[in-house]
């Protein structure tokens, strides 16, 4: 008989197909998050659990790293570890996972679906429709902005970035992009100045990592660079934009539309955003495809076996 690896779960990955129950069939899961005083929790139960799985929504704080003694791994469902620290697994040998490429394809077309939305107004016309509005009231909903040909912005050219950018080319737009520095492996342009970036843009994608490095780096100058007619597009992380300073750009006509999977507060969104015509929003879904979950599923599943099997994750986080 073999016994199973005890883990300890910090939360219940619901998002995902059939992690929870994968997890507790080949582990002896301890599912945190079911322990309303935390601390006590893993004092009792944290001696010689070497694993943990997490998720970005979850995290892994020093406060818990430092709970377990004996821990030498931390697998994350998820390609963002901004809520993961780091520094204190790194400054303990703790390896840290995460689930990176499988999820690109889908971030990047959810990035592009909201790009759309908001600039031919899906979001209203579809309202408009539902509403019984169409023929009853006079006119329609107001014109749109034109898509193609146009000057595409990318805050953060990393595999989300890139995947958005090349999709750009069916769209016959030019590509510029502003990273901390330049990318020595594409011919994209690159604008030293965010700012810049914005001025130049019709649409800006946020596609950038989150945590404090990248916090509100998308502030009022910005937004008002990006001007009336321009879209503002986040997959990315919600706290990456100044949501205050972004709802005072729409509401006072000087940025024209915010198209965003993810906010500064979630699952809090402004209501000033919930009324705007000119916001479409959306509950952070960018990965939440069958397929995609489920290879993230595979992913974390595969960075946990690998661990215990040969003592090193698969896909590290970088
Ligand atoms: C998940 C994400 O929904 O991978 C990420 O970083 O934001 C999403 O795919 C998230 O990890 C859930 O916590």
């Amino acid at each position: 008989m073999t016994t199973k690896h005890r883990i300890i779960q910090v939360g219940s990955l619901a998002g995902s197909p059939s992690a929870n129950q994968r997890l507790a069939e080949q582990y002896d899961v301890f599912e945190l998050w079911k322990h309303p005083d935390r601390k006590q929790a893993l004092a009792e139960h944290g001696k010689g659990v070497t694993a943990v799985v997490t998720s970005a929504n979850f995290g892994a704080n020093a406060e818990l790293i430092n709970a377990l003694p004996d821990l030498k791994a931390i697998c994350s469902w998820g390609v963002g570890y901004e809520t993961i620290d780091v520094a204190a697994a790194k400054a303990r040998g703790i390896q840290v996972s995460n689930t990176p490429d499988v999820l690109t394809d889908c971030v990047a077309d959810l990035a592009w679906g909201l790009l759309i939305a908001g600039a031919r107004r899906m979001g209203q016309g579809e309202r408009f429709v539902r509403a019984g509005q169409w023929g009853q009231v006079h006119g329609s909903i107001p014109l749109g902005t034109r898509v193609s040909g146009k000057k595409l912005g990318i805050l953060g050219l990393g595999r989300i970035g890139l995947a958005i950018a090349r999709r750009g080319a069916g769209f016959d737009m030019e590509v510029r992009y502003h990273n901390r520095k330049p990318r020595a492996d594409t011919d994209y342009g690159y604008e030293a100045s965010l700012k810049d970036l914005a001025q130049w843009a019709d649409f800006l994608v946020v596609a950038t990592v989150g945590g404090a490095g990248t916090r509100h780096l998308v502030d009022r100058e910005v937004l008002e660079a990006l001007g009336p007619q321009g879209i503002i597009v986040n997959i990315a992380r919600g706290p990456v934009i100044d949501e205050a300073a972004l709802v005072a750009a729409l509401e006072a006509g000087k940025l024209g539309c915010a198209a965003l999977d993810v906010f500064e507060h979630e699952p809090k969104v402004p209501q000033a955003l919930i009324q705007s015509d000119n916001a479409v929003l959306l509950p952070h879904i960018g990965s939440a495809t069958r397929e995609t979950r489920m290879a993230m599923e595979d992913l974390m599943l595969d960075n946990l076996r690998a661990f215990f099997e040969t003592g090193q994750v698969i896909t590290p986080a970088e």
